[in-house]
């Protein structure tokens, strides 16, 4: 089998500076959506034939999911044939039932990735060690190993760290649980590790989390039940011993990774820039509804439904900002955008509160301590607590000139950045090599709008 002919990145690594840039401006398409491309190359590769998949994000997180798959049993190659719209890729993964790797699955700096994968080994009833690097060694595992070990699976791991192993099962039982926390990898990991199991397995998710594991299991063809529970969450009801039926999958661009020239529009004066092809389900556009409610000249256009899902290209143009409180309950729709938010934040008038924020204390990085240290830094006024993030915005862009520490966590690189391009002076980061994990054509798309940024 060969190596799946990704495209070469451009690719800035190790310190990176942003300079304070001229209007911004043009049209650029985003990248696929992460999440999306993850799940299309687990689903495909526990259904029965050849799924083909349009637009999958060739991040590294994608690709380490794509090198799982092979070590799994399946196949999972780049379409040297194909193209997708706005010169997207093409891949086509061919199902097969699923082998216990020889060596440890290796994901990376990829969260969903490692919590997926678990969920669909335990499912499939083979064993396998996961393993990634040292942010994704400091991530909380449990969180996915209690409701698997309480559908029966074995496992064994560092208090809930990786490196984890599951041992292969002779079959799980069907649970009924609450998620903990609202979160889409872990709801996902369930769903999948029932597939394998006897009986329904019910989960109830007291607040809703993006949906696209059930929406692409629907597409694979599985039976799935979700129902409201009265109080703005919902139950999801799924029987084990389903099979997986392959079908085409296209996918859209990423709102978080749209996120980042949306945001920098509205602060670089005179800045008019379109993001086309935007995926915009409400359980994923929280950042955008935050930014109209601060006033931000953002629109929605030629909003249309492309395979079952909102798109839209989203057109910013340079805005007058004010503070806002962003409410708990918004969080699971915006999770990923908090760190670029606050630097929207810090160019606005007045005060940002956001709450309800104890997730972002165990993404990649601890994203409060970053943001806030990163802001500290560069002449902004943030402060936190152990769920909350509170930026006063100065009505002008940041003073800069310092090097924020990324962490490892690519969202923190690539909202520091963003707030260098409006600064008096350029602000730099430590390291720009995890920005690849899932946004490659970041520093491609960014100076194609006229974003000057490159090595300190
Ligand atoms: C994701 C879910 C979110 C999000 C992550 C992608 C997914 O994590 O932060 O980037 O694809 O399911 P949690 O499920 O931990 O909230």
């Amino acid at each position: 089998m060969t190596a799946p002919q990704a495209k070469p990145a451009r690719l800035a690594t190790g310190r990176v500076e942003a300079r304070r840039s001229g209007p911004l401006s043009g049209a650029a398409s985003a990248p696929g959506d992460k999440s999306i491309s993850h799940r299309a190359l687990i689903l495909g590769a526990l259904s029965g034939g050849e799924t083909r998949t349009t637009g999958l994000l060739e991040a590294d997180d994608v690709l380490r999911t794509a090198a799982a798959m092979r070590a799994l049993g399946a196949e999972a190659e780049r379409d040297g044939t194909g193209g997708g719209p706005g010169g997207g890729s093409v891949w086509r993964v061919t199902g097969a039932p699923w082998r216990s790797p020889e060596r440890a699955l290796y994901l990376g700096n990829s969260g969903t990735g490692v919590r997926l994968i678990m969920g669909a080994v335990a499912g499939a009833g083979v064993a396998a060690t996961f393993d990634g690097d040292v942010s994704l060694r400091a991530r909380p595992m449990g969180r996915v190993l209690e409701p698997l070990r309480m559908m029966g699976l074995e496992t064994s791991d560092e208090n809930g760290r990786l490196p984890v192993t599951i041992e292969a099962n002779g079959g799980l039982k069907a649970v009924d649980v609450k998620l903990a926390a609202p979160s889409a990898q872990v709801k996902s990991a369930i769903l999948l590790a029932a597939l394998g199991a006897e009986g329904v397995t019910r989960i109830h998710e007291p607040e809703l989390c993006r949906d696209h594991t059930e929406r692409m299991l629907s597409a694979f063809g599985v039976d799935l039940a979700t129902q409201p529970d009265g109080e703005g969450g919902r139950f999801i009801e799924i029987a084990g011993g389903q099979a997986l039926v392959s079908c085409d999958i296209v996918v859209p661009g990423d709102p978080s990774s749209a996120a980042f020239p949306v945001a920098a529009a509205l602060i670089v004066p005179n800045s008019d820039v379109t993001i086309k092809g935007v995926l915009v389900n409400p359980l994923r556009a929280g950042f955008y509804e935050t930014l109209r409610e601060m006033g931000a000249d953002i629109s929605f256009e030629n909003t249309r439904v492309e395979n079952g899902e909102p798109v839209a290209d989203i057109r910013a143009r340079h805005s007058v900002l004010r503070g806002v409180e962003v409410p708990a309950d918004r969080a699971p729709s915006m999770i990923d955008e908090y760190p670029i938010l606050a630097v929207v934040a810090a160019h606005a008038h007045g005060e940002t509160m956001m709450t309800g924020l104890e997730e972002l204390r165990v993404k990649e990085s601890d994203r409060i301590a970053c943001v806030e240290a990163g802001l500290a830094a560069n002449g902004g006024d943030a402060a936190s607590g152990p769920d909350w993030l509170r930026v006063r915005g100065q009505g002008q862009p940041l003073k800069g000139g310092a090097m924020v520490k990324t962490h490892h966590d690519h969202r923190i690189a690539m909202s520091f950045l963003v707030a260098g391009l409006a600064s008096e002076k350029p602000v730099e980061i430590d390291d720009a090599s995890m920005i690849a994990t899932s946004f490659p054509d970041f520093f491609d798309l960014m100076t194609s709008i006229g974003a000057e940024m490159g090595a300190a």
